[in-house]
C-alpha cells in the first residue's frame, strides 16, 4: 500500500468540498500538507486560519491567505487528519501535538471533515491518546493522571506540555470525561463523533465517504 498516495486521494476528496469565498480551518500533519497542495491547485479565493506554524508557513508559500482569530472566528469548513478513526466516528488526534488548536478550530466550523489513509481506521480506539498539559503544576497534574508519559517532542504550538495517555480503555466517552475533568489538563486528543461531519478514508485507489453527523 502506498500510504502517501492514499493521503493524497483522501486530501483531494476533502479539498473538493471547499468553495469560492469559504472560510476554512486548516489542520496539521502530512495529510493536511497534501490537502494544501490540492486546495492551492484549485485557485479559489478563500480565507483561512491555520492550526500550526507549519501549516501556516506552507499555506502562505502556496499563496493562500492566512488570517488570525482577530479577523476570522468561524469557519464554513475545517479539514484535518487523524491518528485513529473508529467505526462510530470517534477520533484520536494529536500525533502532531496540535490537537488543542485542532479541536478549537473543529468546534468553530459548520462542517469538520477528516481525511484518513488505510492505516487510520481501527475497530476500537487505543493508546496513545495525546494530552496537552499546562506547565504550571505539572508534577501534581501527572500524579492525577495515571499511565501518562511525557513526549520527547514536548511542546504544543502554544507552549503546552505534550504527553501521551498509555492506559487501556473501553469507552472513549468515559475517558474523555475523566481527562477533561483533570485540573491542569488543557485538552486531550479524543474527538467525539458529534464534532465530526465527514470522514474520507482512502484504501488503495478507493476513497470511502462516511457521513457521521
Ligand atoms: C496533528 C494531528 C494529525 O491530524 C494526525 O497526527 C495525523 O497526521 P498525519 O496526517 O501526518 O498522518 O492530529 O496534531
Amino acid at each position: 500500500v502506498d500510504v502517501e498516495q492514499e493521503k493524497a486521494r483522501a486530501a483531494a476528496a476533502a479539498a473538493a468540498l471547499v468553495e469560492d469565498g469559504m472560510r476554512v480551518g486548516l489542520g496539521t500533519g502530512t495529510t493536511v500538507a497534501h490537502m494544501l497542495d490540492a486546495l492551492a491547485a484549485r485557485g479559489l479565493t478563500i480565507r483561512c486560519v491555520a492550526t500550526s506554524p507549519a501549516t501556516e508557513a506552507r499555506a502562505r508559500e502556496l499563496g493562500m491567505t492566512v488570517e488570525s482569530w482577530a479577523t476570522l472566528d468561524h469557519f464554513d469548513i475545517a479539514i484535518d487528519g487523524a491518528d485513529q478513526v473508529d467505526p462510530d466516528g470517534w477520533l484520536v488526534k494529536g500525533g502532531g501535538a496540535a490537537h488543542t488548536r485542532e479541536k478549537i478550530v473543529a468546534a468553530a466550523a459548520d462542517r469538520f471533515v477528516v481525511m484518513a489513509d488505510s492505516t487510520k481506521p481501527v475497530d476500537t480506539l487505543h493508546a496513545p491518546v495525546p494530552v496537552e498539559l499546562l506547565e504550571y503544576g505539572l508534577p501534581a497534574t501527572l500524579r492525577h493522571l495515571e499511565h501518562v508519559k511525557l513526549r520527547d517532542v514536548p511542546r504544543s504550538p502554544d507552549g503546552g506540555v505534550i504527553a501521551d495517555f498509555l492506559g487501556t480503555f473501553d469507552d472513549p466517552g468515559e475517558l474523555s470525561d475523566r481527562l477533561a475533568a483533570t485540573p491542569g489538563l488543557v485538552e486531550h486528543g479524543l474527538f467525539p463523533p458529534k464534532m465530526v461531519h465527514d470522514i474520507f478514508i482512502a484504501r488503495g485507489d478507493d476513497v470511502e465517504h462516511r457521513e457521521i453527523s
